[in-house]
């Protein structure tokens, strides 16, 4: 039999301690408690545990300042850190990520959701462990080692690819729940559909087109729920494993979007896979070139990076239309003109106007 994966529960109220080890155990873990963030911080010393789900108010130390020190101890701070709060503001989950909290769930606790997250950060901490002890191995015999290397890179792509199979199948349930991040506003998603349905319009697409994709634009993003919190929250650059998790907010959107009858979910489906595509073949998730990528995906890439460029997000300020414009027109490195298809390009800087009036029309708060 498998070893079980153990998860330290912290809590100061006996009926919260009793509810989460209680929906732990059903799902096959091991449990250990703690009462308060000193305790957590000892008991993880001493055991160890695989994942920890952490309250935040508790008498004696409070829950950030326990997974404060749990992340910055060398012998602890790769164990992923859950906190559990009833507090669900975007300022608390920045604070709880910025002292190296994974993830957060939200109170009341939803049994569905508890165990995609505690699967999901399980599956990473693996991953990341895996990656860890391989770089050390390396470091001592890489001369010798070829064979041994090869082999060990087709086991790294093997967990890889099971990670993102995890994801897909997560993501795919938890749409059920319909989760929400809460930096994605209300205002943003109708920005999104006026945005696509002015350029639609100026490429003289027909009535069908500029419909289906007013209503289905607004959901590119949707399989960003499969990607944890402490990735998509994170106030700095990706590193390159976040960032090949990042990337599969495209393939588990399209999963979530797909086998539906309806045109507006079918359009949908073929966005978000394909918002990120570039015309000059550079983009991903599959590489496609030119007039292989759907229109509609072609149309969604500029939109999306208008208005995210223009937006503060957190690892990235606001910036002024005028500036928006001449980094989609002209490029700034990351972006380039040959990103784009020439003839969407050409509607958007003729309805580049527009654009400024509806991101201004529809700003946040
Ligand atoms: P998003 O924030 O909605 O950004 C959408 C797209 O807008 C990006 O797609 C990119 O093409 C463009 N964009 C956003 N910010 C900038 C910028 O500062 N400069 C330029 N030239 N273009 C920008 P991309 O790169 O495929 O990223 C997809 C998603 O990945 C982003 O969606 C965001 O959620 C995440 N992401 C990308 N880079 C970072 C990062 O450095 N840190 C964090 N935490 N997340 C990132
Ligand atoms: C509590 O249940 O202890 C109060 C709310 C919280 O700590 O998140
Ligand atoms: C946001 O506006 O905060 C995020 C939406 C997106 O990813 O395009
Ligand atoms: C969006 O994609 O901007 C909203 C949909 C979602 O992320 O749930
Ligand atoms: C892409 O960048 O996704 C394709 C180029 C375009 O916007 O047409
Ligand atoms: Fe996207
Ligand atoms: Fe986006």
């Amino acid at each position: 039999m498998k070893n079980r994966k153990k998860i330290l529960v912290v809590d100061d109220e006996e009926r919260n301690l009793r509810l989460l080890t209680g929906f732990c155990e059903s799902l096959g873990y091991e449990t250990i408690t703690a009462r308060n963030g000193y305790e957590a911080v000892e008991i993880t010393k001493q055991q160890g545990p695989d994942l920890i789900l952490m309250d935040v108010m508790m008498p004696v130390m409070n829950g950030f300042e326990a997974t404060e020190r749990i992340k910055s101890d060398e012998d602890t701070g790769h164990i992923p850190v859950i906190i559990v709060t009833a507090l669900d503001t975007r300022e608390d989950k920045i604070k709880g990520i910025s002292i190296g909290a994974d993830d957060f769930l939200t109170k009341p606790i939803d049994l569905e959701e508890l165990s995609l997250r505690v699967r999901n950060n399980l599956k990473l901490k693996e991953y990341h462990d895996f990656l860890k002890n391989h770089n050390e191995i390396l470091e001592k015999e890489v001369q010798k080692r070829t064979e041994e290397l090869r082999e060990t890179l087709e086991k790294l792509e093997r967990a890889h690819k099971k990670i993102k199979f995890g994801y897909i199948e997560t993501v795919y349930r938890l749409t059920l729940a319909s989760e929400y991040k809460d930096e994605e506003t209300g205002e943003h998603i109708k920005r999104t559909s006026f945005y696509t349905r002015e350029l639609a319009d100026a490429l003289g697409t027909n009535r069908e087109f500029k419909e289906a994709i007013f209503y289905s634009s607004p959901m590119h993003d949707i399989g960003k729920v499969g990607i944890p919190d402490s990735i998509l929250l994170k106030p700095g650059k990706l590193t390159p494993q976040e960032w090949e998790v990042m990337k599969t907010h495209t393939t588990i959107g399209a999963k979530i979007l797909s086998g539906s009858q309806s045109p507006y979910l079918k359009m949908a489906e073929e966005i978000a896979l394909n918002h990120h595509e570039r015309w000059d073949g550079s983009g991903y998730p599959r590489g496609l070139k030119g007039e292989e990528i759907p229109l509609s995906g072609r149309i969604m890439n500029i939109v999306d990076q208008y208005d995210a460029l223009r937006s503060k997000r957190p690892y990235k300020p606001e910036l002024e239309h005028e500036r928006v414009v001449e980094i989609i027109t002209k490029g700034d490195g990351r972006t380039l003109p040959e990103h784009f298809d020439p003839e969407v390009l050409e509607a958007f800087k003729r309805s580049a106007e527009r654009f400024r009036e509806i991101y201004e029309s529809l700003r946040d708060e």
